[in-house]
């Protein structure tokens, strides 16, 4: 595992994005994971402001999202197929076939989601995965005790998940959908190659714990200490709990790999 510290949260989302870019240049039919939330919203931003004043070419890449809300209608505004729709997809030129989403509405969910691993597989499996991390240290929607081997399936959403996505539901938690179908933690450790973004002050506790705690079922992003090319991205804020910030800003700092990110991305 990577960890690369930035300044702050605008710098970090830069890094993440470009990232994305160079992964989509150097491979047009990338298999993306991608994510929802607030911390994603400015990766998409820039992917989108690339896309216009560079014609970053979204024609051949193929996305799969990590989750979906069980419950919301079709269109819904908080659905995250709704949310990806505004942030990303229909900003660039990503084919409609070619974005995948687990299917909340699904009437047979188990069957949806054994679907969806099939779709991965057939893409190919996913190339590069991008990743958040929800407060309870969740990757996708993988709660506390997710089996570090599980597959895309229902989920339970925790207590604490539904007050962290409040905010997009008028600002109650019993408004947010109790359940979500999701990627699971064996089906994300697959991806090639994974990214994750953490930014401010509120996710630098569980980023500590994730990155440099023990490995356990109860925080699922612990899981990605196992995974052979994972890089953690994080601005100050989020990294303020990492005991070793000094050893990973001198790596970031002299690993050749990180070289043509070092000067631009200051
Ligand atoms: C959501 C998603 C996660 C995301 C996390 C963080 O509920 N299921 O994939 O990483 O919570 O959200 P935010 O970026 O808004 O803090």
């Amino acid at each position: 595992m990577d960890v690369i510290i930035r300044p702050d949260a605008a710098a970090a989302a830069e890094l993440t994005a470009r990232l994305i870019a160079d992964a989509l240049r150097a491979r047009p039919d990338l298999v993306l994971g991608l994510a929802t939330g607030r911390t994603m919203a400015p990766v998409y931003d820039r992917l989108a402001a690339w896309h216009r004043s560079e014609g970053l070419d979204f024609s051949r890449c193929r996305t799969f999202n990590l989750d979906e809300y069980i419950g919301l209608p079709a269109g819904h505004p908080q659905s995250f197929r709704h949310t990806m729709e505004t942030q990303l997809f229909r900003r660039v030129n990503l084919r409609p076939e070619h974005a995948h989403l687990p299917d909340g509405s699904a009437e047979d969910l188990r069957g949806a989601a054994r679907d969806y691993e099939a779709e991965v597989a057939r893409a190919g499996g996913i190339d590069l995965q991008l990743l958040g991390i929800g407060s309870t240290g969740h990757i996708g929607f993988n709660e506390p005790l997710s089996a570090l081997r599980s597959r895309t399936r229902e989920k339970a959403l925790a207590p604490a998940t539904r007050r962290q996505n409040a905010a997009a539901f008028g600002g109650d938690p019993d408004q947010v959908p109790s359940r979500a179908i999701t990627m699971g933690v064996g089906t994300i450790l697959e991806a090639r190659r994974i990214v994750l973004l953490a930014t401010g002050e509120a996710k630098a506790e569980i980023l500590a714990r994730a990155v440099e705690g023990p490995i356990t079922a109860m925080i699922s992003a612990t899981a990605l200490q196992l995974h052979p090319a994972c890089t953690v991205i994080a601005d100050e804020a989020a990294a303020a709990r990492l005991t070793g910030q000094e050893h990973y800003r001198w790596q970031f700092e002299h690993e050749p790999e990180w070289a043509p990110y070092r000067e631009e991305s200051r």
